[in-house]
């Protein structure tokens, strides 16, 4: 058995909630609408808070709420103390917090420094004074390449496509890695720190539990802007080395942060939404002076691919370990395909998103659940083309991310959206597929060997297990195709990610839960296909 080491700082803070917490990701726009225009809101996550406590989770992180255009659907901030009235009032942000507090839920907020909207005061300052003025130093703007500044100032590409620049009527050029209604921030203004320290101490004085960091290894550009020197550059989740990201300097951004999440009580965590070329660049974001967490998207895009999975549990447990930090587990968010389209779909997907799930929260760390994979929703690959309007796709079409943001399926009667908004209302942003009746919250709750049956009694056990959350992991020997490991000498977790039965010879101990029951002779266990089971093993 191979053990994965430690840092001796993990070990002194191994209570701290934010090393093993579940964290619930809810898009907001699509959880739940409270007042009927189609739209989930504020008032509709109040409403859902006892399903989420019940399920299990630990916190909450909910996507951008402040007031938008919605050009990236809430990541083009143009007020960062405010909610749009789309999703309701500040007045229903702070009884939001403490309703999740009263329901033994923390709160994550978005916070999204690396660009605003164009809407955004500033920006629209900017816009007003001028080439050379004041007002546009706390943006990138900058002087055409070419004869008569035609060109853009450098070769650099938008996430979502096309250049990552745009003209403006007096000729200037300004920088937005995202959309052009994303203008970049230039960190290098120092009237930029001190709005977002407020900004943050805003949300921490209302009482939330930390923030997730958007685009958090993108707000340091290298000096000179220098070009990439080719086309086909970063895609939204990428790990390419490229002037703009993952510069050194941003770490001095997350650990002046920390200081400010430091200096209130109750442990408020950072949480880096951040891309790094590898395992061990990202773990510069936790360093125990900087944030707390970092998505691991590694193990998001490992396919499914024993060998593949292990090499990325271990590159992760041992370089999140080398400073101290806890691993994060994600498989789904808002930004990618869902995986049970991702893991092949159909029941082979939703096999595999079962096994997934008991993985996941079988590791040492912290797990984050992204809406409705708790219910085993696919992605939706049919929308029709008039609901389509997500700004990557508009520029990249084929691309597109609403799919993995049809709003939730809560009741099993009547028509879609199914309970997603108040009755009698049947217009939702996004349509939600008439088959996903039988996947909603109601068709499954009560059911031992449905989806959310399956999440609810992993995060029952996981909470009163003493051996899961944080610590160790030590591989056991297991055939090839799949995964055995051991969680502090009273559990262990066999992953069959083979397309056969395999064969054990001796049970490890008590089956505990499975994701499509091993069937147990004597002291014989097969695994079926694509199935992962937890043990309860002597010690
Ligand atoms: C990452 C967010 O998750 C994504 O939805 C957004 O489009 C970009 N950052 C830009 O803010």
């Amino acid at each position: 058995m191979t053990e994965v080491a430690l840092h001796p700082s993990a070990r002194e803070t191994a209570t701290r909630w934010w090393r093993d917490a579940v964290i619930y990701q809810v898009y907001v726009r699509s959880f739940a609408d409270g007042n009927g225009d189609g739209v989930g809101d504020l008032l509709g996550v109040r409403g859902r808070l006892r399903y989420l406590a019940d399920l299990g989770v630990d916190a909450i992180w909910l996507t951008p709420f402040y007031p938008s255009p919605m050009a990236d659907f809430g990541y083009d901030v143009a007020d960062h103390r405010d909610v749009d009235p789309i999703f309701g009032s500040l007045a229903d942000a702070r009884a939001l917090i403490d309703d999740a507090h009263r329901h033994g839920l923390k709160i994550i907020v978005d916070v999204v420094p690396n660009h605003t909207s164009d809407a955004h005061p500033w920006f629209l300052a900017a816009l007003a004074a001028g080439p050379g003025a004041p007002e546009r130093e706390r943006y990138i703007f900058r002087d055409g390449r070419g004869a008569a500044g035609e060109l853009p100032p450098n070769d650099w590409e938008s996430i979502f496509g096309g250049p990552a620049w745009t003209r403006v009527a007096d000729g200037q050029w300004y920088l937005h890695l995202f959309a052009p209604q994303q203008p970049d921030l230039d960190w290098e203004h120092p009237e930029v720190h001190e709005e977002f320290a407020d900004v943050l101490r805003f949300w921490l004085d209302l009482g939330v539990d930390g923030f997730r960091i958007d685009v958090a290894h993108g707000m340091v550009k290298a000096p000179g802007l220098p070009d990439v020197g080719h086309a086909g550059q970063v895609r939204m989740i990428g790990a390419d080395v490229v002037p703009y990201f993952d510069q050194d300097g941003v770490h001095e951004i997350h650990r002046a942060w920390r200081r400010i999440l430091d200096s209130y009580d109750g442990e408020r965590i950072g949480v880096a939404e951040a891309w790094a070329p590898t395992p061990e660049r990202l773990a510069r974001y936790v360093r125990p002076d900087e944030l707390h967490q970092a998505f691991n998207f590694h193990f998001l895009t490992t396919p499914w691919d024993a060998a593949g999975f292990r090499t990325v549990i271990d590159e992760s447990l041992r370089t999140a370990g080398l400073v101290g930090a806890p691993s994060t587990w994600v498989l789904s968010n808002h930004d990618v395909k869902r995986h049970v389209t991702r893991y092949g779909g159909g029941e082979l997907g939703l096999r595999r998103a079962r096994a997934a799930a008991l993985l996941m929260l079988a590791l040492p760390g912290s797990a984050y659940i992204y809406q409705g994979e708790e219910l085993g929703l696919p992605e939706v690959l049919d929308l029709p083309e008039e609901y389509l309007r997500d700004p990557q796709r508009l520029r990249d079409p084929g691309s597109g991310r609403d799919g993995c943001r049809v709003p939730l399926p809560w009741t099993a009667t009547g028509e879609p959206p199914y309970g997603f908004a108040p009755p009698g209302i049947h217009e939702s942003w996004l349509p939600v597929p008439a088959e996903w009746r039988d996947l909603s919250v109601e068709a499954q709750l009560g059911k031992e060997t449905s989806m959310l049956g399956l999440y609810r009694s992993a995060l029952e056990i996981r909470r009163a297990h003493p051996d899961l959350g944080d610590g160790r992991l030590g591989w056991l020997d297991s055939p090839p195709g799949t995964l055995a490991f051991s969680r502090g000498g009273s559990f262990a977790c066999l992953v069959n990610m083979t397309h056969d039965w395999v064969e054990i010879d001796a049970a490890p101990g008590e089956p505990l839960l499975a994701s499509d029951g091993p069937a147990v002779h004597g002291d014989q266990v097969r695994l079926p296909p694509d199935s992962a089971t937890w043990w309860n093993i002597g010690r």
